[in-house]
């Protein structure tokens, strides 16, 4: 049931602190501070690039995944979404590894992909959350997330599920790898195991966010925007907002701006910047300037040092606690989806089962 909740879709967020926890506590050692993967069948050293597909808010796992297996692996990545990726004959070296990341373990397009890559020899590693499924019996080897049931359409729990456990697989490639000494592995370790606890705090400021979500739902546009793994968040927050609200919402990165999307701001276009205190950082506030100069009404999410020296600026702000840049996407999705959330109340809104969707897509 949805206990005390109004909406699966509420109950499934608030549970984000415990189930990231539990699906850590497969791999992740708090009193060693180190990771221990299940033996796979490559070795992450012979590894000239990965292949990540996905569909939907799984893909921008697979996006934020990217950019951790690059910083901490020094390991190409590609990603793809499924329906593009099946069709596309894309060549792959014999021997290498693919990923797949599903809620569901059912996605037909992910599920063909899935097949593509076995047929062309690569190894067959997913990120699952059903028990039983589909992709689950074809693959080599699987990392089942413990986010328990998703009953809400729109993905919110096995989402963050899927990136601690993608952040814990890329730890481990970058140690296997030599990229990272212990002391690194420890450092980032640390950060990760912080995460339920973090999580939990955020979810105290629902009442700020509810507030936020006023001056917005009224909106026909908004805008995401962010730098480095903000990116990918900045594309969740949008498609939270449009499949649950049905306001029309992009997610950029916050460098595209000038190409394009910056001619769509106006006093009526609300932009949500994802600005986490990261290398990145004074970039995207340059940006939020620029959008700021034409009108935009900013609402912004950063931790106690970005609102200290932007906040005054913006017409909301998300406080969200200080963490390592490592770790900033996983907590900066939930912000997201409550903003979506809050929305899609203030809307009346079917929040759980939106117009037009099907919590598994199971034809192309
Ligand atoms: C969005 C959402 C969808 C799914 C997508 C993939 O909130 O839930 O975009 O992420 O349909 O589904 P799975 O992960 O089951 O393959």
């Amino acid at each position: 049931g949805k206990g005390n909740h109004r909406h699966f879709m509420m109950k499934e967020i608030v549970e984000q602190p415990a189930v990231i926890g539990e699906t850590l506590s497969s791999f992740f050692n708090p009193r060693s501070r180190t990771i221990t993967l299940p033996d796979l069948p490559f070795d992450w050293k012979d590894l000239p690039k990965i292949t990540i597909v996905a569909c939907g808010t799984s893909f921008y796992a697979a996006m934020i995944a990217k950019y951790w297996f690059e910083k901490v692996a020094d390991l190409s990545v590609e990603v793809d979404i499924a329906s593009e990726f099946r069709y596309r004959n894309m060549p792959l070296r014999e021997g290498g590894l693919a990923m797949f990341i599903s809620q569901s373990g059912e996605t037909a397009d992910t599920l063909a992909a899935l097949k593509y890559a076995k047929e062309n020899g690569q190894h067959i590693g997913s990120i699952i959350n059903v028990e039983e499924s589909s992709m689950g019996r074809e693959s080599d080897f699987v990392f089942h997330t413990q986010a328990g049931p998703e009953i809400g359409v729109a993905s919110t729990k096995a989402f963050t599920c899927q990136l601690v456990t993608l952040a814990c697989i890329a730890i481990d490639a970058g140690v296997q790898r030599g990229v990272i000494d212990h002391e690194e592995e420890a450092r980032l370790c640390a950060a990760i195991s912080e995460v339920p606890a973090r999580a939990a705090e955020i979810l105290e400021s629902h009442v700020n966010i509810k507030n936020l979500a006023e001056k917005i739902f009224e909106a026909n546009d908004i805008l995401y925007i962010g730098r480095g793994t903000g990116y990918p968040v900045a594309l969740e927050g949008a498609l939270k907002l449009k499949e649950l609200s049905y306001i029309h919402a992009e997610g950029y990165a916050a460098g595209e701006l000038k190409h394009g999307p910056i001619a769509l701001i106006d006093d009526t276009v609300p932009v949500i910047v994802v600005a986490p205190s990261d290398p990145y950082f004074e970039k995207t506030a340059s940006n939020m300037q620029e959008v700021m100069a034409r009108k935009a009404r900013v609402i912004f999410l950063s931790d106690a040092a970005g609102i200290e020296q932007l906040g005054e600026h913006a017409v909301g702000s998300i406080e969200l606690p200080s963490v390592d840049p490592f770790v900033a996407p996983i907590l900066y999705a939930l912000p997201v989806q409550l903003l979506a959330y809050y929305v899609a109340v203030l809307k009346g809104t079917d929040v759980d089962q939106p117009r037009n969707l099907a919590k598994s897509v199971t034809v192309e």
